[in-house]
């Protein structure tokens, strides 16, 4: 049962908008709030348009159109994924009972706030990301961030519509102050550590869009659980689009480390940062710090509001129906990390409800070893002896059991004195950070590369590497 998505209105959407006079006004004055933010606060390169993806329907005979559009005439709009009218809750005290086509009174603060939360990282990452234009090291990354940044936007889209049409005069309240933080703000900064972070250059982008953007999609999937049926549409649907980031992210790495490994073979040296592109130890150091405060984004180690989320069936876990378990979890229990009682790095069992956050950590990490696999593959398809790694979970934690010590990337506990000496060694220092950025100078020149990335395997939607991605005005 799906409703085609309707164009002609100012809000493309799948959700028969025009029958809820009410809330279709309501997202109409949204609207202009949510360009001015765009304009304010979105890609600061200036562009005439973009070969771009956009959603137009959410059935299975595809599901986005392409073609050159100037970004701020993108049309954001509202998508839900086909409704099982036959859906059941697959987990905690509800399993078993028809999903939830309106929220339960007694619940409402605990999914408006789960709302409010993913809805804050959307626009955060558009932020963060603006003026990463300006230094694209070609048209076709050029057009990924884009890509990425219209989609982020239509995610926050996503988020306002479930605010504004379950959650009444709260809900709008929320939508406003959706656009009123702001990324890396003293007064107002966006809800979590991670997205107030500055993404300054290209490599951190990649890395952003690796491992932050993963974490996005490991919280959607445990949304997709929720027995609020238009919640789990809603992030059904958004996880289609997130594909394409995880993709941005893990190409892009592959491609600096190819390159990498190229001119290191070429000109027989560890030591390429003389050469125009990014070391091994610098780019082990940059995934190092997206890995370590993208899993702080997942909370602490044992959470009682996550067990009650589960309980209750607003939050369910990383691909609930496969686990084999009786999807209540009143009598399971789970190692998770924990400081040992003399301060040592260990692990501690607890009832598995109540150690949800750790499950979803996990599958997370296991999900962001591959990506390492694939990079030390291209390592040794070069022919080298280098590998990178992910440092141990207890390293440069500032949420959960190990955010009271310091630790090495071995997992090593280390005083806060040895941390301090140390820490360049494994975090980007000025110095790195300064070379990267002074490495990331702008290619707009079609078919074109900048010299510390290999160009892509693929172009998008089976175009050429050079096509004409973006027209820059
Ligand atoms: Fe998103
Ligand atoms: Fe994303």
């Amino acid at each position: 049962m799906t409703t085609a998505a309707d164009y002609t209105e100012k809000i493309p959407n799948n959700v028969s908008l025009h029958e809820d006079r009410r809330l279709q006004r309501a997202l109409e004055s949204w609207q202009p709030n949510f360009l001015t933010w765009w304009d304010s606060m979105g890609p600061t390169l200036p562009t005439r348009d973009v070969y771009l993806r956009t959603a137009i329907n959410v059935g299975r005979d595809g599901w986005a159109q392409f073609g050159h559009v100037p970004m701020r005439d993108y049309r954001w709009g509202i998508f839900l994924a086909e409704r099982d009218p036959g859906r059941m809750i697959g987990f905690g005290e509800h399993k078993g009972e028809p999903a939830w086509d309106k929220v339960p009174g007694e619940y409402r603060s605990d999914l408006r706030r789960l709302i409010v939360i993913q809805g804050d990282t959307e626009p955060a990452s558009v932020e963060q990301q603006r003026n990463l234009g300006t230094t694209a090291p070609s048209l076709y990354d050029l057009r990924n961030l884009f890509q990425v940044n219209v989609e982020e936007g239509r995610h926050l889209w996503a988020m306002v519509y479930l605010l504004q049409a379950y959650f009444g005069r709260d809900g709008r309240e929320e939508a406003e102050e959706l656009l009123r933080r702001s990324s890396g703000s003293l007064e107002s900064p966006r809800i979590l550590g991670a997205f107030n972070e500055e993404t300054p250059d290209w490599l951190s982008f990649y890395m952003f869009t690796y491992f932050t953007d993963r974490d996005g999609k490991y919280q959607l999937g445990t949304l997709k659980e929720s027995a609020f049926d238009p919640l789990s549409r809603t992030c059904e649907f958004m996880l289609k689009e997130e594909a394409h980031h995880m993709m941005v992210g893990t190409t892009g790495i592959d491609r600096v480390v190819e390159r990498t490994a190229q001119v290191m073979v070429e000109n027989d040296t560890d030591d390429v940062d003389g050469l125009g592109v990014v070391s091994l130890p610098v780019i082990q150091k940059y995934l190092n710090f997206h890995y370590s405060v993208s899993l702080d984004l997942f909370g602490g180690d044992t959470s009682t509001n996550v067990a009650n989320y589960y309980t209750a069936g607003l939050k369910g876990r990383w691909l609930e129906d496969r686990r084999r378990d009786d999807h209540k979890l009143t009598s399971d229990a789970i190692m998770v990390d924990a400081l040992t009682e003399d301060g040592e790095i260990g692990q501690n069992e607890v009832a598995a409800l109540i150690g949800l956050n750790t499950d979803l950590r996990r599958e997370y990490i296991a999900d962001c070893q591959s990506g390492v696999n694939r990079w030390n593959k291209i390592l040794a398809d070069a022919g080298l002896p280098q590998r990178v790694a992910l440092p141990h979970v207890a390293f440069n934690r500032k949420v959960g059991s190990f955010s009271a010590i310091e630790a090495s990337p071995d997992g090593e506990k280390l005083s806060p004195e040895e941390w301090e000496q140390r820490k360049g060694a494994w975090l980007p220092t000025d110095v790195d950070k300064t070379y990267v950025r002074s490495l990331m100078q702008p290619v707009y020149e079609r078919g074109k590369i900048a010299a510390w990335i290999a160009p892509p395997r693929h172009g998008i939607n089976g175009k050429p590497f050079d096509y004409d991605y973006v027209h820059l005005s």
